[in-house]
């Protein structure tokens, strides 16, 4: 990621209020200072969620959820946190410098004006009465309302070859800049219409931009589908059509479906599969996973069951296997894809279909089955080693011994010999290609709930974000930190530590803007209210401290008791000396703690 100035950071924060924000999205309630409203990240009847105007950071009590203005937008709006960050700024009227090069920012901007600009062009020629009507007739024709238009924004490309050129002419927009949006042509007749007689379907990015186009052809003209050139503002292969209309319906489904085509994805949309996205035009690609990733970790394939659909669904289901997602793979019957689908079955039928794909294992094998005899013990063992090709990029260690055991079980093989093989394939992958998709997905494991810290550890923690000058009293006793049980709160108050030596005065909200990252930023948010819960924080500081340095000697002395167990056993005269010696030592020192933690380890 691109790094954002702290400053910046600090200088937007600074021109917000998390309140207003947060209150675009739902209906505050004053409480005191402070807000409290239904939090929108989980159901419920009362509410839980809090905004502290002070601290400007929101926390809900109900679910977890917390942290400061942008990292609510990053999950409100499910964007980065870059995303986030530009989202305000140009709120606020902030300039954020683009990542490619200081001075790129201002071009930027145009080519997005400018690419809005055509969209409504050719929104606005598909809505004339003469001009547009064909391609209303066709879209009609093909089934498309009115509304669904509108929601994918829709548009035509009039075919006089320099429509939008002069259209732009007239709006003194420079021709050079049409050029550089990938508008324009150049050829003999000089500069032309890229897209002319075709349908137009803006590709809209997860901000809602449109960056590039894809042009259906009207009149049977090739290529049937002409896409935008590679811009600043596009890059093929890194957006997904539909996912802007999308994103809602999959985040509440947990799921995406993926399919080939534009029109597949508008159709499918229309007849209520909203949670559907087309990588349009190219193969799935890693960076398209990645993107999908923000919303879920689940897809259904629905490619058309020809030849060339099947070699798609393979290529996309290894990308999507491979960045940690649970694929499952919709048999449309041959020769259809979705579109022509669900038009003509209806939206129950297509909904039976995604509630019988296959998963990766029943997928490949039904494949494999087309291409080979599996009752031929060679074959049988070619098409399980081609399987296990996609297995073996499982991140999951229980998928993928789900996988195997599945696979096994319905080719007849011994499942430690195809275990076996899956170690090799697994070593030649990572030969091949050191994943990164693979560790962040590892990374993203939600599933792995860390320790809850105790009563104590919280408070500490909490106290020393509050007034992060108590790290003092420490600094000579840092096995008090290291000894905490919650890895998040150890990593934390560790990040904090260094921060401080940096800026020695940050709020909780600049703090989370430093941190970005998810856990320990909500972390954060959650220990606020900790602290401020707490009517005597010195004493309260005080007597956490005493409470953590006990159970550290406590597990010390527990160690020790250990160590002299195995010296005395093995008969280890000067050990057994040393460690009493130490031990003794420990007890005599102050603050005598031995009816507490851990005194009956020593006490044998
Ligand atoms: P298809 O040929 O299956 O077309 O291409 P389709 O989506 O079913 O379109 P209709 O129903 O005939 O209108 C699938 C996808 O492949 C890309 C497009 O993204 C298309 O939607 N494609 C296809 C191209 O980029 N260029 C082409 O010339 C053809
Ligand atoms: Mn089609």
């Amino acid at each position: 990621m691109p790094l954002l100035p702290e400053t910046l950071l600090d200088d937007i924060q600074a021109r917000v209020d998390i309140a207003q924000v947060i209150g675009q999205y739902v209906p505050l309630k004053r409480a005191g200072r402070h807000f409290k409203a239904l939090c929108p990240f989980h159901k419920e009847r009362t509410p839980s969620f809090h905004i502290n105007t002070d601290k400007q950071i929101f926390h809900c009590f109900g679910c977890g959820v917390g942290g400061n203005v942008f990292t609510f937008l990053m999950q409100q709006d499910r964007l980065t946190f870059p995303e986030a960050v530009r989202q305000l700024a140009q709120q606020v009227g902030v300039t954020v410098p683009e990542p490619t090069g200081a001075a790129s920012n201002g071009k930027a901007q145009q080519l997005v004006e400018l690419m809005e600009k055509a969209a409504h062009y050719y929104e606005r020629m598909l809505a004339h009465p003469t001009r547009g009507r064909a391609a209303r007739e066709y879209l009609r024709g093909r089934g498309v309302s009115e509304r669904t238009r509108q929601a994918f924004r829709l548009g035509y490309a009039p075919g006089g070859g320099a429509d939008l050129l002069q259209a732009a002419k007239r709006a003194k927009i420079a021709l050079d800049a049409l050029e550089h949006a990938g508008l324009t042509l150049r050829s003999s007749r000089g500069l032309v219409d890229r897209f002319r007689e075709r349908l137009a379907f803006p590709i809209i990015d997860a901000r809602g931009r449109v960056v590039g186009f894809g042009g259906r052809s009207l009149q049977g003209q090739e290529p049937k589908y002409l896409n935008s050139p590679e811009t600043p503002l596009y890059t093929k292969g890194r957006q997904l059509y539909g996912l802007w209309q999308a994103k809602d319906a999959i985040v509440k489904r947990k799921l995406a479906v993926v399919v080939e085509g534009y029109f597949d994805c508008v159709v499918l949309w229309q007849a209520g599969i909203t949670h559907v996205v087309s990588p349009s035009g190219t193969a799935f690609t890693p960076e398209q996973a990645k993107l999908l990733a923000r919303y879920t970790d689940q897809v259904i394939l629905a490619f058309d069951a020809d030849a060339a659909g099947e070699t798609a669904a393979l290529r996309g289901m290894d990308v999507l296997v491979e960045a940690g997602f649970q694929v499952s793979v919709a048999q449309l019957p041959s020769g259809v894809d979705p579109d022509e689908f669900v038009r003509a079955y209806g939206l129950k039928a297509f909904d039976g279909l995604l509630d019988k794909a296959l998963n990766v294992v029943e997928f490949l094998l039904a494949c494999a089955a087309r291409h080979h005899s599996l009752s031929d013990p060679d074959q049988k063992v070619r098409a399980a080693q081609g399987a296990l090709a996609t297995v073996a990029r499982v991140p999951d260690a229980m998928r993928r011994r789900e996988y195997v055991r599945l696979l096994a079980q319905r080719l007849h093989l011994d499942e430690r010999a195809v275990l076996e093989e899956l170690e090799k394939t697994h070593a030649r992958l990572q030969r091949q290609a050191p994943n990164t998709a693979r560790q962040e997905s590892a990374a993203r494991g939600g599933l792995q709930r860390p320790a809850e810290a105790d009563a104590v550890e919280r408070l500490f923690g909490a106290l020393l974000l509050d007034e992060p000058s108590r790290f003092e009293s420490i600094v000579k006793e840092w096995e008090l930190l290291e000894q905490l049980k919650d890895g998040r709160l150890r990593g934390l108050l560790m990040a904090l530590n260094e921060l401080r030596a940096v800026s020695p005065h940050l709020g909780p909200a600049q703090l989370i803007s430093r941190l970005q990252e998810g856990e320990r930023a909500r972390l954060v948010a959650e220990l606020v209210p900790v602290a401020q819960r707490e009517p005597a924080k010195e004493e309260a500081f005080r007597k956490c401290l005493e409470r953590l340095r006990r159970r550290a000697r406590a597990h010390q002395q527990e160690q020790m008791q250990d160590q002299l167990r195995v010296a005395q056993e093995l008969g280890r005269d000067d050990e057994v000396r040393r460690l009493l010696m130490k031990l003794q030592h420990l007890m005599r020192e102050p603050m005598g703690t031995r009816k507490e933690e851990g005194s009956a380890a020593w006490v044998r």
